[in-house]
């Protein structure tokens, strides 16, 4: 926590505001200004954002987060009065809450997302587009008034270690406590980020969950706009605005919005890399580290992955973890790729959580959690599908409803979510923190994808891999809602990406001028199925046997054998202590039949059409290849052949 010496001093500054129109610098739109704003920041752009939103918006009250644990219990007691929390046994899962939110709002909304670029080419086709002007004038139609009755909270937080050069700062105004302590969790946050801000820039995430009260109204557990809601993004300007939605990725605007949206059109102009991906460290018994990041889609496994503990064969193995859901990427001086893991807190999905699949954020969650739409026992815990072999006999659904396994619908909701503070991972790395971040030996892109694609390969090259990265698929998740069973998801960044896709496309192939020591890239599918339905491969603790074959790649002590789409390893390169599986399986594990890769072929082109001229000729170069690769090869392709 903050200690007195490195305590801020705050300037309390008055903004002078004299009931005129005025138009203004950040938000581009105009408010009449009525109300007298006392500042806790030095900040001229800060202090000026908070003048207008206050004017805007109309809170009952302003309240400057100073991040100390004060503050944290005191809005607790605030949630837990007005119902939004229910307060956990605190024997058993001590700090522990519960909230559940409005059925409306349980995961991020994609269709009501928006990159408002200046031209929606800048856009891309995959990304909801409105004039930025035309948005800005709904947006200060529905922000007008919306957090009356309610008090405005100013967030200063930073995404990355404080100080770093890799770090970013913004400031979150939202009227949600929820946020309020979800953000102290998941980011560094308080008043010792506006010291190190000082004077500079931040992005700006202005929040409302759009319901204002009436005088004497009484507030709802969980407020929320039922029928509008918008999440905008202005690239150009750096600035974020959220409306409707206390949930997740709608709300908690460090996290999709800013790191990811927001960070990927940074990284494109200053040279460096915004990704959906976990970064873990595996250290041999020998206590060399490799640094791996990975990126899977939404609720595909990078919290397993990223928390991962070598199985029974891997002995003197250690897996250590870093982040497990964003990874910001700099070239070091070194010319190697510098990972930091920008948030400081897990949102991890809750459902197939379990000691069996992830003991270690079974650990995570011992204390200090804040679960949102699990279900409640009746001795005041929490569970959900999945978490133990035998179900409860009752329990409190996600709904508030009581609930019976013959109720014949989950208990937990299937985007129920955790919200842990990293520190409490049992196996966090010693650098997780590092200014420096940690340096990335590989990239593991990968999709869940019942056929067609092989447990790992490894690239030919550079290209090759980004092409591997681009033509992902996956199938459906909780925040795509009304999508087809099967989507590409283009480096698991097809929601996140806060400019044209191919662009950014672009922007990978450009990286192999920019850094002399690229990561190795690998495609993996921990999702293949048999003929009956089944997964071939165990995953979760199991997938360390692939992790191992990759570090072995890295160090170059690993063989592999061409296939159509990429080098794989043969059995003999896998090591199988402690799991017995057949080299017959593990041949149709890794099998590619060439029927099914044309039309996998066919349909990544379709992708690239999409992305019209702006698509990379070296996209449609690799594309040619592949073919060439795939017509030449056996009908069926097996390691073993
Ligand atoms: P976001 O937080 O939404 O970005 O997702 P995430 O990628 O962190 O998702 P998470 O780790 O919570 O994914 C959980 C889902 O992946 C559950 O449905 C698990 O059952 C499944 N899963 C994770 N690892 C494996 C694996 O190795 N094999 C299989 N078959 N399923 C897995
Ligand atoms: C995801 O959907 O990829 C998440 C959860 O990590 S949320 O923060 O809600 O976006
Ligand atoms: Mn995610």
């Amino acid at each position: 926590m903050l200690t007195k010496a490195v305590r801020p001093i705050f300037l309390v500054l008055k903004i002078r505001t004299d009931g005129t129109t005025r138009r203004f610098q950040q938000s581009g739109i105009e408010i009449k200004m009525n109300k007298e704003i006392v500042s806790k920041s030095r900040n001229t752009k800060l202090n000026t954002l908070v003048a207008e939103m206050t004017a805007l918006c109309k809170p009952d009250q302003i309240h400057w987060c100073d991040g100390s644990d004060e503050e944290y219990k005191s809005l607790c007691d605030l949630m837990v009065k007005s119902g939004t929390l229910f307060p956990l046994n605190q024997q058993k899962r001590p700090g522990s809450y519960l909230a559940r939110s409005h059925p409306s709002d349980v995961a991020r909304v994609e269709d009501r997302t928006f990159i408002c670029s200046k031209t929606k080419d800048d856009a891309g086709p995959n990304n909801n587009w409105t004039d930025p002007a035309e948005m800005k004038k709904t947006l200060t139609g529905l922000f007008d008034g919306c957090m009356r009755g309610r008090t405005m909270y100013v967030i200063p937080f930073s995404m990355g270690p404080l100080g770093s050069d890799i770090s970013h700062i913004g400031v979150e105004i939202t009227d949600s406590p929820y946020v309020v302590i979800s953000m102290r969790t998941m980011t560094r946050m308080g008043k010792k980020v506006l010291d190190v801000l000082g004077d500079g820039d931040f992005v700006p995430c202005i929040h409302s969950v759009g319901a204002p009260l009436k005088p004497g109204e009484k507030d709802v557990a969980w407020p929320c706009n039922h029928t509008t809601k918008y999440i905008v993004h202005f690239p150009e300007e750096h600035a974020i605005w959220s409306y409707g939605s206390g949930y997740g990725g709608n709300a908690l605007l460090g996290k999709k919005c800013f790191a990811l949206r927001i960070a990927s059109v940074m990284a494109r102009e200053e040279g460096w890399l915004a990704e959906h991906m976990l970064i873990v460290g595996l250290e041999s018994p020998k206590g060399e580290k490799t640094y791996l990041a990975a990126a899977f889609p939404s609720a595909c496994g990078k919290t397993n992955l990223a928390m991962i503990i070598p199985p029974q064969g891997f002995e003197g193995w250690k897996a250590w973890t870093v982040g497990d859901d964003i990874a910001w990427l700099k070239p070091g001086k070194d010319g190697k790729l510098y990972a930091i893991n920008p948030e400081a807190g897990y949102f991890g999905v809750a459902p197939g959580t379990s000691m069996k699949t992830n003991p270690s954020a079974m650990k995570l969650l011992d204390k200090n959690v804040v679960f949102t739409n699990v279900a409640l026992t009746d001795d005041g815990d929490v569970w959900w599908e999945g978490m133990t072999d035998e179900t409860p006999a009752h329990l409190i659904d996600w709904t508030g409803q009581d609930w019976t396994p013959a109720s014949g619908k989950p208990a937990a909701h299937p985007n129920a979510r955790f919200t842990a503070p990293a520190t409490q991972c049992p196996n966090l790395d010693t650098s997780w923190d590092d200014p420096k971040g940690v340096p990335i030996s590989a990239f593991l892109f990968g999709g869940r994808l019942s056929h067609t694609f092989p447990l790992v390969l490894q690239s030919f090259d550079w290209d090759h891999g980004v092409y591997l990265a681009a033509t992902m698929g996956s199938e459906a998740t909780a925040a795509a809602v009304n999508q087809a069973a099967v989507r590409r998801d283009p480096m698991a960044m097809l929601p996140f990406c806060g400019y044209n896709m191919a662009d950014y496309w672009g922007h990978w192939l450009a990286l192999k001028s920019k850094v002399s020591h690229l990561p190795l890239i690998f495609r993996v599918n921990w999702f293949r199925r048999d003929e009956n339905g089944k997964f071939m491969w165990p995953g979760y603790g199991q997938n360390m046997r692939v992790l191992k074959w990759v570090v072995d790649r890295v160090h170059g002590r690993a063989g592999a054998v061409d296939s159509p789409f990429g080098q794989t390893p043969r059995f003999a390169d896998i090591n199988w202590d402690g799991m017995p599986y057949e080299s017959a399986k593990y041949d149709r594990l890794m099998e590619i039949e060439r029927t099914s890769a044309i039309r996998e072929l066919d349909d990544q082109g379709d992708l690239f059409s999409c992305y019209g001229s702006r698509t990379p000729k070296p996209m449609h170069d690799q594309r040619a290849q592949i073919r060439t690769r795939v017509e030449s090869a056996q009908a069926v392709w097996r390691p073993s052949n």
